[in-house]
This record gives structure tokens, sequence and C-alpha cells, in this order.
């Protein structure tokens, strides 16, 4: 065929096919975007911000995008920059690293005295799992499935740091973390987009409480965006990402806090599909500002204005600063870059003076929203320090947080709880008496000897019953300790092991690990002891979710104890000894292996799904041509959700409110309703059927088939923590909107489509109770 008929013959059936494509998507039902967050504009604030920037100088509005460190404790280095001079002559936004009533208020007075414009300046920190009073990890408050417990520890934070001078904080962390190589793990909420979302509002409505004398704490969103999915799980790299997967999982949480009223936002280090976050301006500007209403600032993180040359999108410092401002960066996070080149980038006509007051306007109206200007000060207290009633919060937050993994019968008898009123107890492990690695990644601003470690609190209970031994170090190949553990054990009636991955140096902030196993000799400490045949209890301490195979084999129980802050040995013993039920649950899938990642439940589906999850070569029976590792499971050791504690549930097949459904009804339906209203109900009775008190995290995933674009195996869409007596019976019911229901067309619209659907309930992401539902043309 001449090529010219061929491409005729090939657009005809291209044309065919765009018909046939239009024909099914006509079948599509759009739901209307989420509008933009309130608008929090008050005319009085507009107004006061309008008459300030009216009398300031060039040098004045820039002043206020510039942060500079007055210390290094979370970063590269300290630089020499004279922040007094700066403060004095109104050159200064904000500092971070400042705190103390003492320190802040002596630049305070520089600048509210001192300055032309007595403009405030703002204190920002690290202020990630609590202040004086050290909450667990994010991770492990995730674990709890409870907005409530993290809207209070963040309020009882936000108030310590405040207290200490801190008014911004640069917290909630929600970026989706879904690769548990990446050290940041330990500062998010897990792999889930809806358990993320939850979180995150939370967070920002616990930091940002108005105060009885109206002020607030500035949160901060971070890292925007999709920081979480930097490629190989190595911290500051860069993302490379599908529209579909940033838009349904890498946003929603980013976006929730937003809605929840954050009034900062940090933009992330790394670059999203070549474009680097710093410089990103369909990303800073068209969709945080323009489609999502964010009315706030955004700061760069730390350096990161500068790093666009490392970047390779400019090639000077002045186009640098350029781009960033340019994108929607309003304050530059130690870069020295727009206080140093954004003057003459004006003077020269390069960026127009409306972007400086533009993002001048953001800043103060920040300034202005949390009450700085009526309150710049901090009055000297101690009421920072913590007090009993935080203290028996951070141990209640502790205790919710722990995560029963494993829980072997022996002799008709559960190895947990422990009954700590008779019989002998070996401790033994680097994290039994460590107070500064129960503080973790974030344990900055507390004080390590106010920490309970697992060796204190176990001592109280045991006296001359317990037996410590240290064993060995967290990173050593020196197996000196061993025989003292061994001994140790042999001692005793039961073992308890604390073991794991250091919190400050091995989680957190450029912290990736290409390993994912129990580091240094500890493993082979653990082989030693199980090998003396007590029954033995792995309390295991990690900001990631480790690979542990041979532990889930081999130890009789697992407790995963992340980093539990201050009151982490007293919770811990809380558990272990019954006086309360776990109830924790994992937001991270746990690998067998590092191959595995990035690792979680929300798989896509495949064409060639692995029919078993068998590992090893294809033989009679196990088809090689499978999407499945030839070497390891494809499953999770331990899935998403999963926790056990003292006493057993079943879950019922979820009712729905009906089986069916046409889209002509749901398009009358949301034509008459709210988007938040109930389109489908789901009730799901859950008993306890063992013999103890105790809660379940109840979990309501979706899978929607049939669809034009593939959507997840299943997807979380709804949790709530139950709590039954025994043989108590109760019926929760969820409710499910039709945006729950939809999902991105190819065009990123949300739509629904005659789809099916499987709505699963149950206590973990693996479970197969469920019903169908339809949605018919
Ligand atoms: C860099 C980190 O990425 C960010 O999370 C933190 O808030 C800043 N440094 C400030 O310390």
């Amino acid at each position: 065929m001449p090529n010219v008929s061929r491409y005729i013959a090939w657009s005809i059936s291209m044309m065919a096919l765009a018909t046939g494509m239009r024909a099914i998507q006509s079948q599509q039902l759009e739901v209307p975007q989420t509008p933009p967050s309130v608008d929090y504009r008050t005319p009085h604030i507009e107004n006061e911000v309008s008459a300030l920037l009216a009398q300031m100088t060039l040098q004045e509005k820039i002043g206020q995008l510039v942060q500079y460190s007055g210390g290094s404790a979370t970063g590269p280095s300290p630089n020499h920059v004279k922040y007094a001079d700066m403060a004095e002559h109104g050159e200064l936004g904000s500092l971070l690293n400042v705190v103390g009533a003492d320190e802040t208020n002596r630049y305070q007075h520089l600048a509210v005295e001192k300055s032309r414009l007595h403009i405030p300046l703002l204190f920002g920190f690290d202020v990630i799992h609590g202040y004086r009073t050290s909450f667990p990890i994010p991770l492990a408050l995730a674990s709890s499935f409870s907005p409530e417990l993290i809207q209070k520890v963040a309020q009882v934070s936000s108030d310590e740091a405040a207290q200490d001078g801190i008014r911004w904080v640069f917290s909630p962390m929600v970026d989706i973390a879904r690769d548990a190589r990446w050290g940041r793990t330990a500062e998010s909420a897990g792999e889930d987009p809806y358990l993320g979302s939850a979180l995150s509002r939370a967070w920002v409505q616990g930091i940002q409480h108005r105060r009885g004398d109206g002020t607030m704490t500035a949160a901060c969103i971070k890292h925007f965006a999709a920081y979480g999915a930097v490629i190989a799980g190595r911290d500051y790299n860069a993302v490379d990402m599908s529209p579909h997967l940033l838009n349904e999982v890498y946003l929603p949480p980013y976006r929730a806090g937003i809605d929840a009223g954050a009034l900062t936002v940090m933009s992330a280090f790394n670059s999203l599909n070549g474009i680097p976050m710093t410089a990103n301006h369909s990303m800073l500007t068209d969709l945080l500002r323009k489609q999502w209403g964010f009315q706030g600032f955004v700061v760069s993180d730390w350096g990161a204005v500068h790093e666009l040359l490392g970047h390779s999108v400019v090639l000077d410092s002045g186009t640098a600063a350029a781009h960033a401002l340019m994108a929607g960066v309003d304050m530059d996070m130690e870069g020295n870059l727009y206080s140093t080149q954004l003057a003459d980038l004006v003077r020269s006509g390069q960026i127009p003076i409306s972007a400086i007051d533009e993002a001048a306007r953001r800043v103060l109206r920040v300034k202005f929203e949390m009450g700085l200007f009526e309150h710049p000060y901090t009055p000297h207290s101690s009421t920072y320090e913590p007090t009993a009633e935080k203290r028996q919060l951070a141990r209640d937050a502790a205790a919710q947080t722990l995560v029963l993994l494993k829980n072997n019968t022996l002799a008709d008898k559960s190895v947990l709880p422990l009954n700590l009123n008779e019989g002998s107890v070996a401790l033994i492990g680097p994290f039994a008496d460590s107070q500064t690695e129960m503080l973790g990644s974030w344990g900055l601003p507390a004080n390590p000897h106010d920490v309970v470690t697992l060796r204190t609190a176990l001592a109280g209970r045991l006296g001359d019953r317990l037996h410590y031994a240290k064993g060995t170090d967290i990173l050593t190949t020196s197996t000196s300790g061993f025989a003292e553990a061994e001994q140790a054990a042999k001692t005793s009636d039961i073992v308890i092991l604390a073991l794991g991955e250091s919190g400050p140096d091995m989680t957190g902030e450029s912290t990736s690990r290409a390993h994912l196993g129990i580091p240094g000799n500890q493993e082979q400490l653990l082989e030693a002891v199980v090998a003396l045949g007590k029954p033995v209890v792995l309390v295991l301490f990690s900001g990631r979710p480790l690979a542990i195979p041979w532990a889930a084999q081999h130890v009789d129980a697992i407790l995963e104890a992340w980093f539990p802050g201050m009151e982490a040995g007293h919770a811990i013993v809380d558990i272990l000894s019954g006086d309360r039920s776990p109830v924790g649950h994992l937001p991270v899938s746990m690998p067998y292996a590092v191959g595995q990642e990035p690792l979680y439940y929300a798989q896509p589906p495949t064409g060639r799904p692995a029919t078993k999850d068998l590992t090893g070569p294809a033989s009679p029976g196990i088809s090689r041509f499978n999407s499945r590792y030839i070497d390891e499971a494809t499953v999770p050791l331990y899935p998403f959700g999963w926790g056990l504690t003292y006493t057993t549930f079943t879950y019922q097949a979820p009712k729905l409110t009906r089986k069916e459904i046409t889209l002509a009804e749901v398009s009358k339906f949301m034509g008459a309703q709210k988007a938040s209203a109930e389109l489908l109900g789901v009730d799901v009775a859950i008993t306890n059927t063992g013999s103890h008190t105790g809660t379940t995290v109840a979990q309501l995933y979706i899978r929607k088939e049939g669809t034009t674009v593939e959507q997840p195996l299943r997807q979380l869409y709804g949790f709530m923590r139950v709590s039954l007596q025994p043989s108590e019976t109760r019926t929760v019911h969820f409710a499910l909107t039709t945006h729950d229901l939809a999902f991105h067309n190819e065009q990123m619209q949300d739509v629904l489509e005659p789809s099916r659907y499987v709505i699963y309930a149950g206590g973990d992401s693996t479970t197969t109770n469920m019903t169908p539902f339809t949605l018919t043309r």
C-alpha cells in the first residue's frame, strides 16, 4: 500500500477509535472540583497591610522576604550575617533556630522598637513531635489512626514553643512516604493519602488554635510537593511522576492542610518532572494559589533558592533569585540570595516591583493574622517545661502508637501481655536504656534527661527480678557484650530485646538507607538469644518499616515501638504488662526485603497478577510470566493497617444502603445535595470475639473496576477506632460521597463512569470481607 493510502487508512481507524472513545466518555459524569479553600482575608487586615506597604522602601519590602538561621541546629553551617543590624534596619523578616524568650525578645526589640516601621520578626523552628514535652515521632502518631490525639499533641507542642518564643513551626510534614529507604518516612504519616489528609488537617488545627490573647502559631505545610517520592528513596533526589499519581496520592494531604487554614507552605528541595519545586510556577502559583486559593506565604527550604544552581536550571545567583520569586517562593530560607539579589533585579527591570509587593503582602498578612503585631514579645515563663499533665499526655500518646505485630501462643497462653508480678525478665539491647534514642529524629528541643527508658520503667515494676544487659551497640561488629546478654537470658523466665535503628542518626533528614535490616550485629544477638529457647519479645525501634523476616519467623512476640518520646519506658510497659491494650496499626507496609520498595498496599492492577504469592523460579503450578519476584514475595511482611491487640474481632460483610445506582440518579443527587452528602452508606457490624476489652481500627477500602483509567487494587476511604467489650457487637457507619466513588479520567477530570465497586471493611488492608456495588448507565 502506498504511504498516502496507508496514512488515510490509519487516520480512518484512528477516527473510529476516537469516536468510540468519545462514546465511552459520554457516559462519564463529571463531579465538580473541590472549590478553593475559604478566603480568610479580612478587609481590616488587607487595609493594614496596604497602609504599611505604601510606606515601605524597596529594601524594607525585600527584608520581609529574608530569613536567616541564628544557629546551625538544623542546617549545614552557621553563616556570619549580622542579623541584629538587619533587624534594626527593617531588612529581616524572620529568623529560625533562635529560641527562648531572652534571645527572641532581644532581636524582636530591635525590629519593633528600633526599626523605622516597627514590623515584628517571625521566629520559626522545627517543632515536629513536641517541644520540651517530647511525643512519639509523626509516623508513630499516625499509627494511632487518631486525628483527635494528634490535634491534642499538636496544640501542646505549639503552645510550648510559643511560650519559648517560637510562633512558627515547620510542621506538619505531610509528604506521602512509600519508600522505606527514605529516612524522612519517620516524619510522615506514612503511605496513604486518605489517612495522610485526615492527619494533616488535625496537625494544622492543633498547631493553629487561636489562644485567649488572640495570638496563634503558624503551621507550615511541607514539603510541597511530592518530596516523598524521591527516586530510589535517596533524600534530595529528583521526583518523576504521572499527573494521576500526583493528583490522587501525593497532593491530597497538602490540600487538606491548606483547606484547614495553614498559613504557610514550605517548597520542597526536589524537582518535579524536571522543574525544581523552588522554581515551579505551575505548582506554586497556578495550583497552590489560583486553584486551591492559598493566601499565606511560601518559604523555600533551607538554601534551596541557591540550590537552583545545582539543579542546573540557572547559571547565576541573580537568575536563581528571580526564578524562585516569580514562581511563588515568597521567603528565602537561609539562602542569602533574596537579600543580595532582588533589589538589583528590580532596579534593572528584570523583575517587576509588583512581584516584591505581592510577596511582602503575603508575609505581612500572615504576621497580622497571627496577632504578631499586637503581641510581638514572649513573656518570661517556664510553662513550656513538661508538667505532670503533659507527661501524662505523652505517655497516653505513646501507648496509642505502639503496634503489636506478632503474639504467639505458647502453652495455651499468648506471650503478651506479660505477668510482671512474678518471675524474672531479661532486658537486652542498645535501646533498653538510651534516653536520646527515645527522642527520635527531631528530639532537638527536648531534654534527654527527662526521658524514661524501658529499663527504668521495668525496674520500677520488677526490682531485682530485672536482669539488664546492653548486649551490643547499635552499629558495631564487636560481640564482646553477647556473653553477658546470654547469661541474663539464661537466668530469666522471659527475654525482652530492645533493638532497632538509631533515631537521631538513621532517621529523619538525609538518612536514606540502602539496607532495611536491623543494623550492626543486633540481629546476630537476637539469633543468639532466641537459640537459648526462652520466650522472646522483640521491641523494635525504628523511624521506617524495617525488613525483619527472620524475627517475624522466630521471635514469639514483636512490638513496633517507633520512637515513643519522653514517656517511652512507661508507655511500653503499660502495653507489655497488659495495663493497656495495644491500639496501633501500621501506617506503612513492612517489607520482607529492601528490593520490594517502594512498597504500598494501593498497588495498581496488572494484566498478569501473581496468582499465588510464591517465591522462587517457575515450577509446576507457578507460572513464570507473572508480575512477581523470582526470589522474594510480592506481598508485605506486615501489611498497611495491621495491628494486633489482646482480643480478637470479627467483621461482618458490609451492608450497603443500596446495591446499585444509575448515573442519572447520581446526577440528580449531585444537583440536589452538597458535595459532602452521603451517596452510599456502609454499615459494618464488628464483634469482639476474645476475652479482653479492646479497640480495633475499622478500615474501609474501595476497589473501582471497569474504569477507563485503571484504579488501585484497593484504596482507603474511611477509618474509625472502635472499642468493644468481650462479646459486644457494634455496627459502625461510613458515609461515601460522590467524590469518593469518582476517579480522575484521562483528562484529569474527576468523573464517575458505569463501573463496579468492591467495598471492603476489616481490620487491615488485606481483608477479603466485602460487598459489591454497581454504578450503571
Ligand atoms: C530542612 C528540612 O528539609 C526542613 O524540613 C526543615 O524545616 C528546614 N531544614 C529548617 O530546619
